[in-house]
């Protein structure tokens, strides 16, 4: 068995591809693990892992805040730094949230959070939009395959979401949740592991700005129109991004505007709240 793999990656191959558990190879020796049928898709995917493919990609799954999504190439594999942007939004739970979530990937934000709500006895409804087809299908399938009930809209951010011209009539939010991109255009790390793999847009965006903040100009632009009086933004940015969003947001007339961290205390996201009705600067 490929010894170039980590034992974890070289145990989740066998174990998709099988279907068997650890525990079943382990009990025997390596010469009775595979059949002959079996033995070319186990080295097929050590060989395409080894060459740097992602395995999230390979095996078309990752876990999320302790649920399966499915993930394909074209939609950005779920990170477990974004498990923060669940935790700060469950402090509030409540029913009958209505719950935005703006460039939805896998849909992995959203829908976590709409099954954590539900787990804790409350209700909302979901919106998620994508500007990416890709994405768009996999947070559907995502939705259905894990039984959350939600809208997903294909669409460049606040434009996805209908409106009949009527700014009074813009739908309304209790609570928005964004992981946008924000990778800076010449961050090195684009060149390294399964970022190499990941769709451009989900990682600089579309029209990226040398500070990777462009994203997060044009959503706070939407925010007074979108999120009611009291509703909560949520923000996940970059390690070195805290001040410059915070900054952003409070600009936008968002009140009560806080920083997050990690567990390893790194500043990962922001939170902030809409002014009572009249109130946006
Ligand atoms: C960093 S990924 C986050 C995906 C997912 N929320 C997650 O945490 O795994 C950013 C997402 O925003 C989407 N996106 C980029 N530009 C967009 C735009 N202008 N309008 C809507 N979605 C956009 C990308 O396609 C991508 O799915």
């Amino acid at each position: 068995m490929s010894q170039d793999l980590p034992s974890h990656e070289r145990w989740a191959i066998l174990e998709w591809s099988t279907g068997r558990p650890r525990e079943w190879f382990i009990a025997r020796p390596e010469s009775e693990w595979l059949s002959v049928a079996e033995a070319p898709l186990v080295t097929r995917l050590f060989a395409a892992r080894t060459a740097g493919q992602p395995l999230a990609y390979l095996l078309g799954e990752r876990e999320f805040y302790g649920r399966r999504f499915w993930v394909r190439p074209g939609v950005l594999i779920p990170r477990a730094d974004t498990e923060l942007l669940v935790d700060a939004a469950l402090e509030v739970a409540r029913n009958g949230l209505r719950i935005l979530d703006l460039g939805c990937g896998s849909g992995c934000l959203g829908i976590s959070l709409a099954l954590e709500l539900r787990a804790r006895g409350r209700v909302c409804s979901l919106t998620m939009v994508d500007t990416s087809p890709v994405a768009v299908a996999t947070s559907r399938n995502n939705a259905r395959w894990l039984g959350v009930d939600a809208e997903v809209l294909l669409g460049d951010w606040w434009e996805a979401i209908a409106t009949n011209g009527d700014s009074a009539q813009h739908p309304r939010f209790d609570l928005v949740v964004s992981n946008p991109p924000y990778v800076r255009p010449d961050d090195p790390h684009l060149q390294m592991g399964d970022l190499r793999f990941e769709p451009s847009q989900a990682l600089v965006g579309h029209a990226p700005t040398a500070d990777g903040l462009a994203d997060y100009r044009r959503i706070l632009k939407g925010v007074p129109a979108h999120l009611a009086p009291g509703g909560m933004l949520l923000l996940e940015h970059g390690h070195d991004q805290q001040s410059d969003v915070l900054a952003l947001v409070r600009q936008a007339g968002l009140v009560d505007a806080q920083g997050l961290h990690d567990l390893s205390n790194r500043p990962r996201a922001v939170r902030a709240f809409a002014p009572p009705p009249g109130h946006y600067d």
